[in-house]
């Protein structure tokens, strides 16, 4: 596996499979890999001839009072698991290489209303990050498939709906939520819980599973189900940050018409944010 940290030689190497006709599926992720991010990989995989990951702790998407600082970074464990994994290049920027001039600079990528809500309605000014970070990952990798988890379920929306509306010429890849074995999605930031916390926020998926089972039976009283969700998460130790049912492309709240649902939902656990989702189609 390559590994390379400036944009020169990353362009060098992607022209000379170009130049060879290959394609190439691209990973962008913020490190401190877990089976989610390299479920991602495997899929790349199957879908290009060869497979770029970036790891960038990105500055941009973090407010003021986040984690940016002690976000965790294992650099070498990262480095070994893609190798193990068959990637064939992975890119390391530094934050100079990314921001040249700086966070201040003018020019930046906003995708106003799929933004609005949820995490982005909670962390205002994250998915300009995000979408800011993407495209220069885009623009410097300009692969032909880029891979992004379901997981964050409202920033492959926003991604898409970015490819879309800027006509960028990469296909998006949405990846199934990689989970732990009770049932907790997979994130870095589980680093942070004590096994018992882990117990705890398994009570994520349980209820995300009970709204999805009275959605299923064709219970339309979706502020209830909001409702009820919240409290069972209280009860358990969690503190909801909010719990929504939304249309799952428009990520509107859903009205009784829509067939394709989410439910998304972010919740603290002492201080960590943990975030899931899951989709449903009515029939
Ligand atoms: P990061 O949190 O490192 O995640 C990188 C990718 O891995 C994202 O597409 C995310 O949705 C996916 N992922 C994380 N946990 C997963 C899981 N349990 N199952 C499946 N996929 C999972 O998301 C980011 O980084 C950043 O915002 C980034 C897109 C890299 C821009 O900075």
């Amino acid at each position: 596996m390559q590994s390379v940290s400036e944009i020169k030689s990353l362009r060098s190497q992607i022209k000379a499979w170009r130049a060879q006709g290959l394609s190439v599926a691209f990973v962008p992720t913020m490190g401190n890999l877990h089976h989610g991010h390299f479920s991602l990989v495997e899929k790349a995989k199957n879908l290009a001839d060869k497979v770029v990951v970036s790891i960038f702790v990105n500055p941009m998407q973090f407010g003021a009072s986040e984690d940016l600082d002690s976000y965790p970074r294992t650099l070498n464990e990262d480095k070994q698991g893609l190798a193990e994994l068959g990637t064939d290049l992975v890119f390391t920027p530094n934050v100079e290489t990314i921001y040249p001039n700086g966070l201040a600079a003018q020019s930046y990528v906003d995708v106003p209303q799929i933004s609005l809500g949820y995490c982005g309605g909670k962390r205002p000014g994250h998915f300009k990050g995000v979408a800011t970070v993407v495209t220069k990952l885009f623009n410097m990798v300009q692969p032909d498939i880029a891979c992004f988890g379901e997981k964050d379920y409202q920033q492959l929306q926003v991604i898409k709906t970015m490819v879309r509306d800027l006509s960028m010429p990469i296909e998006i890849v949405g990846v199934p939520t990689k989970r732990e074995a009770n049932g907790l999605a997979m994130s870095s930031r589980n680093g942070y819980l004590s096994a018992k916390e882990k117990e705890t926020a398994k009570v994520l998926f349980q209820v995300l599973n009970s709204a999805v089972k009275a959605l299923q039976t064709g219970d339309k009283g979706f502020d209830a189900i909001e409702q009820q969700a919240k409290q069972t998460l209280v009860k358990s130790g969690l503190k909801p940050d909010y719990f929504n049912i939304a249309e799952a492309v428009t990520l509107k709240p859903a009205c009784n018409n829509d067939q394709h649902l989410v439910i998304l939902t972010a919740a603290y656990l002492g201080q960590v944010r943990l975030i899931d989702n899951m989709q449903l189609t009515l029939r």
